[in-house]
C-alpha cells in the first residue's frame, strides 16, 4: 500500500475506534460489567475491515464520510457480536480472540451472550439515528443490515457451519455457507457506504460495488480457512487448527492450500476489475490485495 493510502487506512481505523469507545457512555453503574464485556471485545484490536470498506465506498462514490460513520460503527458492532457468539462453547468453543481471552472466558457465558445480543440490537439503533441521511435511506440501511445479519445471512451461515460439523459439505453448500456467514456482512458494509454517498440500490454503481464485495468476501473466508491451517496464535490473535479439530468443512477439504490461495487470488482480481473504472479506486484495489495476502 502506498503511503497516502496507509495514512487513510490508519486514520479511518482511528476514527472508527474512537466512535466505538464513545458507545454506552451514559450506561448506568448496574450495567458496568455488561459494558466492560462489550468494550473488551470491541476494543481488542481487530482489522476493522468492514467499517473501513463502508467509509471507502462512500468516498469512492463522492460522499461525505460523516454520513457513513454511523453505518460503519453498526457494521463493526454486529461483526464483533458475531465473533462473541462464534467463540461460545456451544459454537466454536474458542478461548482466544483478537489476542485476548474470548468474551465468555473473561466475563462468563451469560454476560458474553448478553453483551453480543446488546451489540446486535444497538447497531440497528445507531443506523436508525444516523443524523446525516433521510429517514428513507435509514430505513433502507436497516433492511440491508437485517438481511445481511438475519436467518438468510450471517445467522444462517453460522447455522450451516455448526450443523455441518462432522459432515462433508459439497462445494456448493460451502460456498453458500461462506457467502452467508462472512460474505453477507461484507456486502452490507460496502452497500451502506455506497448508500451514504447517495447511490441507489438498483444502480450500476451498486451492482459493481456488490461484485467487489462478494468477490473479496468469499476470498476473505477462503484465506481465513487457510490461515487456520498455516497461522500461529501470535500472528492470528486466535487459535489455529480449530477447523480440523471441530471437523468443519472448509475449502481445504476440496482444494490444496496452493489451489485455495490461487482461487482467492482470482476472486481478488474479479473484485478489482469491478471497480477499476472509477476514479479513486486505487485504495480499494490495494486493500483487496492486502486482504488476500494477509497473515492475520
Ligand atoms: C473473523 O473476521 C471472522 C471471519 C468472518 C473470518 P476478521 O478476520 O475480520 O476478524 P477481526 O475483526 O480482524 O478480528
Ligand atoms: C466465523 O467463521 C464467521 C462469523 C460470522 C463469526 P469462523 O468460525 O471461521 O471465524 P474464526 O476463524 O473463528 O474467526
Ligand atoms: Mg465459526
Ligand atoms: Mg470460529
Ligand atoms: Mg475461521
Amino acid at each position: 500500500m502506498n503511503e497516502t493510502h496507509k495514512q487513510t487506512l490508519e486514520n479511518d481505523i482511528k476514527l472508527i475506534t474512537e466512535a466505538l469507545q464513545g458507545l454506552y457512555q451514559n450506561s448506568p453503574k448496574a450495567l458496568s460489567q455488561l459494558k466492560a464485556a462489550q468494550m473488551h471485545s470491541l476494543l481488542a484490536g481487530g482489522k476493522r475491515i468492514r467499517p473501513v470498506l463502508t467509509l471507502a465506498f462512500c468516498r469512492l462514490f463522492g460522499g461525505n464520510t460523516e454520513a457513513a460513520m454511523p453505518y460503519a460503527l453498526a457494521v463493526e458492532m454486529i461483526h464483533t457480536a458475531s465473533l462473541i457468539h462464534d467463540d461460545l462453547p456451544s459454537i466454536d468453543n474458542d478461548d482466544l480472540r483478537r489476542g485476548r481471552p474470548t468474551c465468555h472466558v473473561a466475563f462468563g457465558e451469560a454476560t458474553a451472550l448478553l453483551a453480543a445480543d446488546g451489540l446486535f440490537m444497538d447497531a440497528f439503533g445507531v443506523v436508525a439515528r444516523n443524523p446525516f441521511v433521510s429517514s428513507e435511506d435509514a430505513r433502507e440501511a436497516i433492511r440491508i443490515l437485517s438481511d445481511a445479519t438475519g436467518s438468510l445471512g450471517l445467522v444462517g451461515g453460522e447455522f450451516i457451519d455448526v450443523d455441518g460439523e462432522g459432515k462433508s459439505l459439497d462445494l456448493e453448500m460451502m460456498q453458500l455457507m461462506h457467502s452467508c456467514k462472512t460474505g453477507a456482512l461484507i456486502r452490507a458494509a460496502v452497500m451502506l457506504g455506497a448508500l451514504a454517498a447517495g447511490v441507489s440500490v438498483d444502480s450500476a454503481e451498486m451492482k459493481n460495488a456488490v461484485t467487489y464485495a462478494d468477490s473479496i468476501g468469499l476470498a476473505f473466508q477462503i484465506v481465513d480457512d487457510v490461515l487456520d491451517v498455516i497461522g500461529t496464535p501470535e500472528s492470528l490473535g486466535k487459535n489455529p487448527g480449530k477447523d480440523k479439530s471441530a471437523e468443519k468443512s472448509t475449502y481445504l477439504n476440496h482444494y490444496t492450500i496452493e489451489e485455495a490461495i490461487a482461487l482467492a487470488d482470482s476472486l481478488t482480481k474479479d473484485a478489482i476489475g469491478a471497480i477499476s473504472s472509477y476514479e479513486g479506486s486505487a485504495f480499494l484495489t490495494e486493500l483487496a490485495l492486502e486482504l488476500v495476502s494477509r497473515r492475520n
